[in-house]
């Protein structure tokens, strides 16, 4: 039985559908968790690269998977528009190399969508909130000393505002305030910042160092 850890556990809290393609599986853990759980009926595990796909297959057919988990060799969503998915994840990776991937897909637009940027995951928001994507939900989740953002988006074709600050600290984190890390999490995007501002002073760091001091004294 395959055991996650908090911060792929927290993906796989936020898939809602019967149908995932995972991509970028490496391992394919998180698939294999969701259908021995039978919280999924079937998956796509896909990756770039061989190497992580034999990984894939190993785990698949170790866990007795083979039937209704397929492996698939492909650069992002390419190539998948036929699939009849309800979810996909794309975790692990950078939140620019996710929003290439989301863009370059039309089947993006009509599954759920569950993100874990690496890097960069204010322009990854910033990217949905622009292309009609909401952000249905936000979680944090952490292991060891780093603190992972995990995102649920959903197309609705409404750009959606936003505050600078908004993208760094997520606006469902803000009002999910999960207890104890959210603070963690806010001290930390603090600390990154300013550490920009010192750097550039550019004055967009300041009001966004301003606005999450606010947030944090409330907590
Ligand atoms: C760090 S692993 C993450 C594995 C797993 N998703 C997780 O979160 O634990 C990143 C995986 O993404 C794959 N990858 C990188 N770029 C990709 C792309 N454009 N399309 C599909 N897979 C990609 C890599 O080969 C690697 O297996």
């Amino acid at each position: 039985m395959i055991v996650l850890t908090p911060r792929l556990y927290s993906v796989a809290s936020f898939v809602s559908g019967e149908r995932l393609i995972d991509v970028g599986t490496d391992h394919a853990y998180l698939p294999v968790y969701l259908l021995n759980s039978e919280k999924i009926k079937y998956a796509w595990a896909t990756d770039i690269n061989k190497g992580p796909l034999k990984k894939a297959g190993d785990t698949i057919s170790q866990n007795g998977c083979s039937d209704n988990c397929k492996t698939i060799l492909t650069d992002g969503l390419n190539g998948l528009d036929e699939l009849d998915c309800t979810d996909i994840s794309i975790a692990g990776m950078g939140g620019i190399l996710i929003t290439e991937i989301i863009e370059k897909s039309e089947l993006a637009k009509k599954s759920n969508l569950i993100l874990q940027p690496m890097t960069h995951p204010h322009l990854l928001r910033k990217y949905l909130y622009d292309h009609g994507y909401s952000i249905i939900d936000e979680d944090l989740a952490k292991e060891d000393r780093r603190i992972y953002q995990i995102i649920k988006a959903k197309y609705t074709g409404i750009s959606e505002k936003y505050s600078e600050y908004e993208l760094y600290l997520g606006k469902k984190n803000i009002e999910n305030k999960k207890p104890e890390l959210f603070k963690l999490f806010c001290e930390k995007v603090h600390k990154e910042l300013d550490i920009k501002f010192k750097g550039t002073k550019d004055p967009n760091f300041g009001e966004i160092l301003k606005e999450i001091e606010r947030i944090i004294s409330q907590l």
